[in-house]
């Protein structure tokens, strides 16, 4: 398997990229699910959830710069709209790795919490504030729900290509052979 993505499929990092994001990310949700609807243990959750939330930030600048020594594998035949909102999701997921989190860090400093990264406190950027805090929340949680709707189109999508139209989208981002 080739380290960099050729026209016809993604390669090593890309698929690594592609999966250990995937993971956290959707760790990182059901963990913020869980700060809104279950207040036991809420400030362990918050600690490891901040965490995760920072990872996907520091692997999204690395993985964006992974995308200037790379071309892009050619999307496979589809209707034009539907390639379009394939782009469009995989531009907004990008935008999204940076402003979850960074929502996020400012949220957690206008509660009055410091953002622990694996048990290190990281710069208070703002001081605790009631009123801007339920604003940056609203943010966080819209900002989370465009990720649910964008995850289940992306899933959607997948599986019609994988079940349905039988080609190579799918395992072209896995480490199985294509056909
Ligand atoms: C891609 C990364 C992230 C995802 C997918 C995510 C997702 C979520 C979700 C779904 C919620 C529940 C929505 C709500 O409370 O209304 C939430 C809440 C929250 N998140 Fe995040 N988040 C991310 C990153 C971060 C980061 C990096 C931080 C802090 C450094 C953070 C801090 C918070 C806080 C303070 C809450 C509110 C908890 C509460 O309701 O008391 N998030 N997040
Ligand atoms: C939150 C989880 C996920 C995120 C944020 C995400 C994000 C992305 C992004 C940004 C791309 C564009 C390629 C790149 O820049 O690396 C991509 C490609 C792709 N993803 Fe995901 N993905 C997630 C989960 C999944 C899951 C669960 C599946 C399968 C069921 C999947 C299947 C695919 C496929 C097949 C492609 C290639 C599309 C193509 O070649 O045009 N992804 N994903």
């Amino acid at each position: 398997m080739n380290i960099l993505n050729s026209d016809q499929r993604y390669g090593l990092i890309s698929i690594i990229f592609h999966w250990l994001m995937a993971l956290i990310i959707i760790a990182t949700f059901i963990l913020g699910l869980n700060l809104k609807h279950n207040f036991q243990y809420y400030y362990e959750v918050l600690a490891l959830h901040n965490s995760l939330g920072i990872t996907i930030f520091l692997l999204a600048i690395f993985r964006v710069a992974w995308k200037f020594f790379n071309i892009k594998p050619n999307q496979l035949p589809n209707k034009v709209i539907l390639m379009k909102l394939a782009t469009l999701t995989h531009i907004f997921f990008y935008i999204i790795f940076f402003t979850l989190p960074i929502t996020g860090y400012i949220l957690t400093n206008l509660q009055g919490d410091i953002v622990l990264f694996y048990g290190y406190g990281l710069p208070e950027v703002l001081e605790q504030n009631r009123g801007l805090k339920n604003y940056v929340h609203t943010i966080h949680d819209y900002v989370g729900n465009i990720l649910l709707i964008l995850f289940s189109l992306h899933v959607l999508g997948a599986l019609y290509h994988h079940l349905i139209k039988k080609d190579n989208t799918l395992r072209r981002i896995t480490f199985f052979k294509m056909k």
